[in-house]
């Protein structure tokens, strides 16, 4: 297999760059920045090797949700920031599936974080950067045809199965995972997850504890943000070859 060759960016996030592989319409290269930004980029940040930790994260994460049956775009790494992945088109519905009270949820109703909840909550979000990812009722999106019905369908039940692979997971690394935001992709008529999982889009606390091992670091200003995601990766690295 010849190494792909980046051509043009297509796309540059807050972070990660998509580039498009020269004579391949099919793939693209992801490339993990290292960026980072809260409150819809009104917060930015940066640290070396950032990109690193997450895309060695995300590529261990979604090759375990892969064995559990959901179609991902993720091919292969490429190096240690760059991944080769599926061209799709972005469903621009944003899902969220929480298992515990933080975040938004929280604030929204005046709640302490960290209560459990019944039964996971999925919800979904505008992807729109200049509305700051409103939040989306089904019938706005049914209405609005920014996914169909049976997309929705295909989405809560994938979400919920990364719910329960990652977070398992992390129980047996002694983390919670609290709440995790994915999006998803159209190739064809197939839906597949087209997102990074790392601790920049999940919310993920130590058992007994609560101390917190992702972007909550940065958003927050709990310090030693480089320093956590090292360790999350460490603990991540040293399960999967266990297993
Ligand atoms: O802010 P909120 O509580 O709604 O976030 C829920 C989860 O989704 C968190 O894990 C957060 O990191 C993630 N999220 C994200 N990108 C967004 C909104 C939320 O990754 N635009």
């Amino acid at each position: 297999m010849s190494e792909p060759t980046r051509s043009r960016a297509i796309y540059e996030g807050k972070a990660k760059i998509l580039y498009e592989i020269e004579g391949d319409p099919e793939h693209l290269i992801l490339y993990f920045k290292d960026d980072a930004t809260a409150f819809n980029a009104k917060k930015r940040g940066s640290w070396e090797r950032k990109g690193v930790v997450n895309s060695k994260i995300s590529a261990a994460l979604t090759t375990l949700v892969q064995k559990a049956g959901v179609p991902t775009h993720f091919v292969r790494n490429l190096s240690e920031r760059e991944q080769l992945v599926r061209r799709v088109e972005i469903v621009p519905v944003e899902v969220v599936v929480r298992n515990r009270i933080a975040g938004s949820l929280a604030r929204r109703l005046g709640m302490e974080e960290g209560g459990e909840l019944s039964h996971p909550f999925v919800e979904h979000y505008y992807k729109s950067d200049s509305l700051d990812d409103p939040m989306l009722l089904r019938q706005w999106i049914l209405e609005f045809g920014f996914a169909t019905e049976s997309e929705l369908v295909q989405m809560r039940e994938y979400a919920l199965t990364i719910n329960r692979v990652v977070g398992d997971f992390f129980d047996s690394l002694g983390i919670v995972l609290i709440d995790f935001k994915v999006e998803f992709g159209r190739i064809g008529d197939s839906i597949v997850l087209a997102d990074e999982i790392t601790p920049d889009g999940s919310r993920l606390w130590e058992k007994g504890t609560n101390r917190k091992l992702d972007k909550d670091r940065f958003r927050r200003d709990l310090g030693d943000v480089a320093e956590t995601y090292e360790e999350l990766l460490q603990r991540v690295e040293a399960a999967i070859q266990q297993s």
